[in-house]
């Protein structure tokens, strides 16, 4: 028997029925051992260092969802984050390594199944940003922005939520490829951050415009080619109307529908798809972690050469983790929103 040290966990209370409350996790003290229990081969024991608050938890709170497998109920919220390897019975991972993957929402997590769990390279770029810009939101902005939406130099590129850990990454990968691109976020302090920091040549408040239509018609008159979706409902409604002639959609998130997915709000104007013969595609990112060496090969020298930034919004302390989470939901994160467990 290993030592025994004590386990902050932030664990799931009770279902999420619509949307998601502090109240719905609580802050549980447990214990753990500090090596890998005997007949747990081919496990990893860490400590978390930096979690991951992530959209598609809330739907892992609630009991039926059917994409994805819902939390156990008094168990610990699982999701992406950095940690330090303490000990491992897995031939890929040595103690003392820094890793970034599936993890649980506690301070130690013995995590007996890594097959989402990869080394952290490059030590010399922070840690975090592999909740972020290095780590699942990274791979999504590129594989839905490369390989789905195929942009080409003097195009026009609209991505909603484009503040967040993903749309700011829409918005700089669409600069680098040449594009024009549009960005919609929820404050004034968010425009202003895509204009000023992010280099959007446009941006908006959707919470300030009545007529979403006319508002994507003021800013791209001739048509949008590329669409990067982050909210469905009616954003993504007026979108279509303002597709240009093969245009592509990619379908990565629809944050405005997540509390009550069952009541989704309709998109009733499917036909321009046809008419502007749209090419219109859901991807999940778990599907594409193959192509992670090759993100990195892009990424690294771009953030290195300062080509690209990354906006992060750090919340200090596990118990921050359940107030993070909520804020996501109402446009509280300015940026990536990580929670810092233990700095190495
Ligand atoms: N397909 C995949 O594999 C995959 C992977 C990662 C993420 N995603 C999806 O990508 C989207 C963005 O994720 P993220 O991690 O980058 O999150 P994020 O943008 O960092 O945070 C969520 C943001 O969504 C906005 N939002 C919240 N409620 C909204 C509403 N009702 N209407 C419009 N905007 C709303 C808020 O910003 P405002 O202040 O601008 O409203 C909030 O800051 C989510 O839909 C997520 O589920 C998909």
């Amino acid at each position: 028997m290993g030592e025994e040290i004590s386990n902050k966990q932030v664990i799931l209370s009770n279902y999420v029925e619509t949307s998601v409350k502090e109240s719905d996790m609580s802050l549980r003290t447990s214990k753990i051992q500090l090596k890998i229990p005997s007949g747990c081969d081919g496990a990893v024991f860490v400590k978390n260092l930096y979690l991951s608050i992530d959209p598609y938890i809330l739907g892992r709170m609630k009991k039926r969802v059917p994409y994805l497998s819902s939390y156990t109920l008094d168990s610990p919220i699982s999701g992406y984050g950095v940690s330090k390897v303490l000990d491992s019975s897995h031939p890929n991972f040595k103690t003392g390594e820094l890793v970034w993957g599936f993890t649980d929402w506690e301070e130690y997590s013995l995590i007996k199944d890594p097959n989402i769990l990869f080394k952290v390279h490059d030590k010399d770029l922070p840690l975090s940003y592999y909740t972020g810009i290095l780590g699942m939101p990274g791979m999504t902005a590129y594989v839905g922005f490369f390989e789905f939406c195929s942009p080409k130099k003097g195009e026009t590129v609209y991505v909603s939520a484009a503040s967040g850990a993903v749309g700011q990454l829409i918005g700089q990968f669409a600069k680098t490829a040449g594009c024009y691109v549009v960005g919609s976020a929820g404050s004034k302090e968010k425009v202003g951050l895509l204009k000023n920091k992010l280099g959007f040549d446009e941006a908006f408040n959707y919470k300030e415009e009545q007529d979403y239509d006319a508002a994507l018609k003021r800013y791209f008159p001739d048509g949008i080619d590329i669409y990067f979706d982050n909210v469905g409902g009616k954003m993504l409604e007026a979108v279509l109307n303002n597709m240009r002639l093969h245009g592509r959609v990619a379908l990565c998130g629809m944050i405005s529908q997540y509390n009550s997915l069952e009541q989704s709000e309709g998109v009733h104007n499917l036909f321009n798809v046809i008419i502007k013969r749209v090419r219109m595609e859901g991807f999940f990112t778990i599907d594409h972690y193959h192509l992670y060496p090759k993100f990195l090969e892009m990424v690294v020298p771009l953030i290195n050469e300062e080509k690209i930034t990354y906006v992060e919004d750090i919340a200090e302390g596990i118990e921050s983790a359940p107030g993070a989470l909520v804020g996501l939901f109402s446009g509280v994160n300015v940026g990536k929103q990580v929670v810092v467990v233990a700095r190495e």
